[in-house]
């Protein structure tokens, strides 16, 4: 057995089956979409402004309904089951939304209780925090003097203290600087190794090569290109990505 076999034999963490959203405006922003991510993988969904990334993820946590097909997590049907699909999710958006007034300890804590893990110590939020990069002096600093990548770093904190299953990020890396850039794609290797199902939107087309198990490129809602790691391996995908968006690779069959 190969290790794509092996893969082939892991569960589907996260599914979009047809998934589609048209608003109200009229505008379908998310059109006919099907993906998976199977436990231990990350999958990282290239695409313009626009394209639909950030509406995908919105219909995965159910802050919209999908006009047509679904997103499962774990096997249960968001729109259908919301409560049960949350549970085994985490996200961090691209603006994480904390208290400002509380500390990074304080967020790490309130929201992990707010999860049901009351079971937390002080030493584990700190260790945390140390993981994902924040510095020690600003652990228990008031998170209206923090950074948009100070603020990234304690969402992906608590995404990790909530040990879902899968996890959804929504631009992780857009705050993040070069050091901090190249820390998370290590933290997202730990992760993956130890089974998590990461889906993250991304603009960062080179460090979605080097982390990614499967890259996709959205274009206009629908999904253009899908390829696994050794197929991108030894492709220019800043080449492939240009194309497709450009039209010269034809995406309408
Ligand atoms: N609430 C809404 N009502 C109407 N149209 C919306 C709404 N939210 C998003 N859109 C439209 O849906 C399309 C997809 O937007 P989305 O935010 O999913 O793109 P994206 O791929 O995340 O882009 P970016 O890379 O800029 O984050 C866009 O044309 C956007 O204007
Ligand atoms: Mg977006």
């Amino acid at each position: 057995m190969n290790d794509s076999d092996a893969g082939n034999n892991k569960f589907e963490m996260l599914q979009a089956i047809n998934l589609t959203k048209k608003y109200e405006d009229g505008l379908t922003a998310v059109d006919a979409l099907s993906f998976a991510v199977k436990q231990g993988e990350v999958y990282a969904m290239l695409g313009a402004n626009g394209a639909g990334k950030t509406t995908t993820i919105n219909l995965f946590l159910n802050l919209i309904e999908p006009t047509f097909g679904e997103a499962k997590i774990n096997g249960i049907t968001t729109h259908k089951n919301p409560l049960d699909a949350k549970k085994s999710i985490a996200f961090v958006s691209e603006n994480v939304m904390l208290y400002q007034d509380f500390s990074a300890v304080q967020n790490l804590d309130f929201f992990s209780k707010l999860g049901g893990k009351s079971n937390y110590t002080k030493d584990d939020y700190k260790n945390v925090l140390l993981r994902v990069g924040l510095q020690e002096e600003a652990h228990n600093k008031k998170l209206k003097g923090f950074s948009k990548g100070m603020r990234q770093k304690c969402g992906i904190a608590i995404a990790i203290l909530k040990d879902a299953p899968a996890i959804l990020l929504d631009e992780p890396t857009s705050g993040l600087d070069p050091k901090a850039g190249l820390e998370f794609m290590t933290l997202l290797d730990e992760l993956r190794s130890e089974g998590k199902s990461i889906l993250m939107s991304t603009h960062d087309i080179f460090r979605a090569k080097e982390v990614a198990d499967f890259v996709g490129i959205m274009k206009e809602g629908k999904l253009v290109m899908q390829k696994n790691r050794d197929q991108i391996k030894n492709e220019n995908l800043e080449e492939l990505y240009i194309n497709y968006m450009s039209g010269y690779i034809d995406t309408a069959a």
